[in-house]
């Protein structure tokens, strides 16, 4: 497969989870941009624990970053790397289907979820990242139902020839290019491109941290790139890490 330099593809059939072999890979001593990629996975991995659906037919992948940055400036990892999925699968669906991300690093078609990313990383005793893993899944061919939110596929959502590679190799192009603007830029372009592909901002959300659900306006994301609520109240709550839901939703 032809990827933009830099970047080095394993190919696995079956593994546990691409990002707990991206794991034993960088402790291994992996290059950055090693991209371990498998057609399947028996103990896939979603953030906060979840599992994540893993049969054969969809993407799974996990990319190994060495960066020279504090895990809080590789946080920007997430934001370009879901800038760059929502600009591969809106180059894939049809023109006039809507392609959106949701805090912090979902991907929505038609407001339904269709990619979900989980940044896993390690830090030096100075404070450097050692390696930071971007583990991506796109539901290509199928989705799980019975999730809180609500999921979709590509085959769904009326995308009849694309195959998990395809996915991948775009995914891969847009990647280089908003890495190429994070790290000569900084975080501020990626903010403003991430905002720009967002869903529910000026609207009424629901944020569920640690159990607890807050209800407020969708104001902005942060330079850091956590989640600012106005609640009812007039008060601004900054959020890193939580599940956003629309206000009707549980
Ligand atoms: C989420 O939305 O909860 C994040 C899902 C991340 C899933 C991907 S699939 C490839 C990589 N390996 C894993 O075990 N998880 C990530």
């Amino acid at each position: 497969m032809r990827l933009p330099p830099g970047f080095k593809l394993i190919t696995l059939e079956k593994v546990d989870s691409t990002n707990n072999e991206a794991k034993r890979r960088a402790e291994m001593g992996a290059v950055s941009g090693t991209i371990v990629h498998a057609s399947e996975q028996t103990h896939g991995r979603g953030r906060r624990g979840r599992q994540w659906y893993s049969p054969k037919g969809n993407l799974y992948f996990s990319l190994i970053l060495r960066l020279p940055c504090s895990a809080t400036e590789g946080l920007g990892i997430s934001f370009v790397s879901a800038t760059a999925m929502c600009d591969a699968l809106a180059g894939i669906v049809s023109p006039m289907t809507e392609v959106t991300v949701k805090w912090p690093n979902d991907i929505l078609i038609n407001r339904r979820k269709v990619s979900g990313i989980l940044l896993e990383s390690a830090t030096g005793l100075n404070g450097t990242l050692r390696w930071l893993i971007v583990g991506v899944g796109v539901n290509v061919s199928s989705f799980p139902g019975e999730t809180e939110y609500p999921a979709t596929s590509l085959r769904y959502e009326g995308v009849t020839g694309a195959r998990p590679d395809d996915v991948l190799r775009a995914f891969m192009r847009h990647f280089k290019r908003w890495f190429d603007i994070w790290e000569n830029d900084g975080f501020s372009s990626i903010r403003t491109a991430w905002l720009n592909r967002a869903t529910g901002i000026g609207k009424t959300i629901k944020v569920r941290v640690s159990g607890k659900v807050f209800e407020g306006e969708f104001l902005d994301i942060g330079d850091d790139g956590s989640l600012l609520v106005e609640r009812k109240t007039g008060e601004t709550i900054s959020i890193m890490t939580g599940d956003v839901f629309p206000s009707d939703e549980i």
